[in-house]
Parts: structure tokens; C-alpha cells; sequence
């Protein structure tokens, strides 16, 4: 999700520490822009998930159809919680952790995920708190763009995941279309500085095998587009209530709000749609 442009890990810690604070609701457990494809269809979904459809659509293509029952499984950057929920509820797996640096994400994910085999620890990403070859899968998804260095996060996921372990990674990273744009087309994209090239040394440098890679920024805009079941819908309604309630908050909060609803509405769309920006993914193994 797009937060307040900075250059350092603590700031996007504390603007994450500030919106959960300010929102601890447990409907909102995703942090994700969320996939539709032309012909998803929702048969598999439990009803309580319909509120963030796209979010729960998106790990689960990632997954596309890998058996995690009885593996160990670990996401990197958990957020709220909702992929970690889901793993728990829909894929069998033996275990999951969540891992997050933000205090706050740990607090509300202990509070409102209480699921058999379901834990969450704080941590960072390019420190992991776990011992080598721990991990049968890890994931991230909308994380890695917060990381100040790649590869020392990619040589952290080889550590900890196991002898042909597998890595579903995800993200938002600068498109080729590097021309110029308006102040307005601008707003939330310059947030964005990673480029493909560093994905692909992080992933060669950490010598993983790429089983697949693929550009599905045409399902994230879809999922923008949506009219229901994405972020942007249970987050608007949110500071709506926030606002009625007359919450005596400083104007930047406001204004970063703002920018972001404008992201989801008309520069994000508009980026992903000229390349600007492109949202990959790739499913990775650990190779001998
Ligand atoms: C956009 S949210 C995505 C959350 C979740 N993966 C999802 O799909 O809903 C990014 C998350 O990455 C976490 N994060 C950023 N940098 C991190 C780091 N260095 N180590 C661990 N977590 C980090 C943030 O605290 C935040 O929870």
C-alpha cells in the first residue's frame, strides 16, 4: 500500500504504527491492492471474506495450485494479518508465522487472527529471527518495496527456507516507461523506486529457481477498478467514520489519505495502464 514518500525503514514503521492505531478494525486485515482476473469467480470463498475479495484473490493466485498442506510456512511483511489468515483457514498448512516490524500490526494480528498453528512475531525482513532451513514456503507480498537493500533480504529467505523450499514473492516496482509526469499522475508513484533489475539480482544473487514470473498489473488495475471487495472500499468507509466521529487528528493524516484515495482512484490506475509502474510476481525455489 502506498504510504507517505521516505527514504528509511522507521517512517514507514511509524506512518503503519499511526493508521493501526488510528484503525484497529478487524475487518481490515489486508494491506494489498488486490487481483481480479477477466473470469475470477468467487465459488470458494467463505462469506466473510467477500469485504476484501481482491486481497484474498491475490495469494491465492499466487499459490495458483501448490499444495501447502503440512508445510511450515512463513510470511515476511504480514501486515494486518490476512494472508496469514488465510493460509491458516484455506491451504492446510501445518503452521504459520507472520513476521512484521511494525509493533502495532503484531498487537492488533494477536488480538484478531486466534487460529490453531497461527503466530506472529516482530522482526525485519533482512534480520530474520529464525534458525536456517526452518521453512518449508515463504511469502511476501507488498513488502519488499519498503526494504532498503534486497539482496540482503533475499540471502535472509535462502537462510531460513528449507532445501527446495518455495518463495512467492510479490510486488510493485517502477515500469519501463520512465517519461516524465504531471504533478497529479505523479502522486503515489514516485513512492515506488525499486526497479525490475534489482528483483532479478535479488533473485540471482540468492540463487534461486524461477518456476514462474509473470506481470499481472492487468488484474490489479482490475481490482482498482472494482466496484467492491478491494482496499480502497473498506478503507474509505473507515475514515468516513473517522471523520463523522470528529477525530481530532493533524491535517497531514488527512492528507495522506487523500493522496492515497487518489492513488487507488486515478494515479495508481493511470501508472499501472502506461507502465509506470508494473506489480510482478514470481514463484521461486530453493536451489541446491
Ligand atoms: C503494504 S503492507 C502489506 C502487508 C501484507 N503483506 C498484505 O498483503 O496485506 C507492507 C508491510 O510490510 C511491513 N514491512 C515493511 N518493511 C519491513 C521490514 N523491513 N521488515 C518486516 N516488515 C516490514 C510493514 O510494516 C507492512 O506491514
Amino acid at each position: 500500500m502506498t504510504t507517505p514518500a521516505t527514504e528509511t525503514v522507521s517512517p514507514i514503521s511509524q506512518w503503519y504504527d499511526m493508521m493501526t492505531r488510528m484503525f484497529p478494525d478487524q475487518r481490515l486485515t489486508f494491506l494489498n491492492y488486490g487481483y481480479l482476473a477477466q473470469d475470477s469467480d468467487f465459488d470458494w470463498i467463505n462469506d466473510a471474506d467477500l469485504e476484501q475479495k481482491c486481497s484474498v484473490n491475490l495469494i491465492r493466485t499466487l499459490l495458483g495450485d501448490s499444495d501447502l498442506r503440512g508445510k511450515k510456512v512463513l510470511e515476511i511483511g504480514s501486515g494486518r494479518g490476512g494472508n496469514c489468515s488465510y493460509l491458516a483457514r484455506y491451504t492446510g498448512a501445518a503452521s504459520v508465522t507472520g513476521l512484521d516490524f511494525c509493533p502495532a500490526h503484531i498487537e492488533l494480528c494477536n488480538r484478531v487472527h486466534a487460529l490453531p498453528g497461527l503466530s506472529f512475531v516482530g522482526g525485519d525482513a533482512m534480520a530474520l529471527p529464525f534458525a536456517d532451513n526452518e521453512f518449508d514456503v515463504v511469502i511476501n507480498i507488498e513488502s519488499s518495496h519498503c526494504y532498503p537493500d534486497l539482496n540482503t533480504f533475499g540471502a535472509e529467505v535462502q537462510r531460513v527456507l528449507k532445501q527446495d523450499g518455495r518463495f512467492f514473492y510479490a510486488d510493485t516496482m517502477k515500469g519501463d516507461n520512465t517519461s516524465a509526469l504531471s504533478e497529479p499522475d505523479s502522486i503515489g508513484v514516485d513512492f515506488f523506486s525499486n526497479v525490475l533489475a534489482q528483483h532479478q539480482a535479488m533473485i540471482e544473487h540468492a540463487r534461486f529457481k524461477v518456476e514462474e514470473h509473470r506481470d499481472i498489473s492487468d488484474g490489479v488495475i482490475r481490482a482498482f477498478e472494482s466496484q467492491d471487495g478491494h482496499l480502497k472500499h473498506l478503507l474509505r468507509s473507515l475514515v468516513e467514520e473517522k471523520k463523522q466521529q470528529r477525530e481530532p487528528l493533524p491535517p497531514e493524516v488527512w492528507h495522506a489519505f487523500d493522496t492515497m484515495f487518489h492513488f487507488f482512484d486515478d494515479s495508481g490506475i493511470k501508472a499501472y495502464k502506461n507502465g509506470h509502474l508494473a506489480y510482478k510476481f514470481w514463484r521461486l525455489q530453493k536451489a541446491a
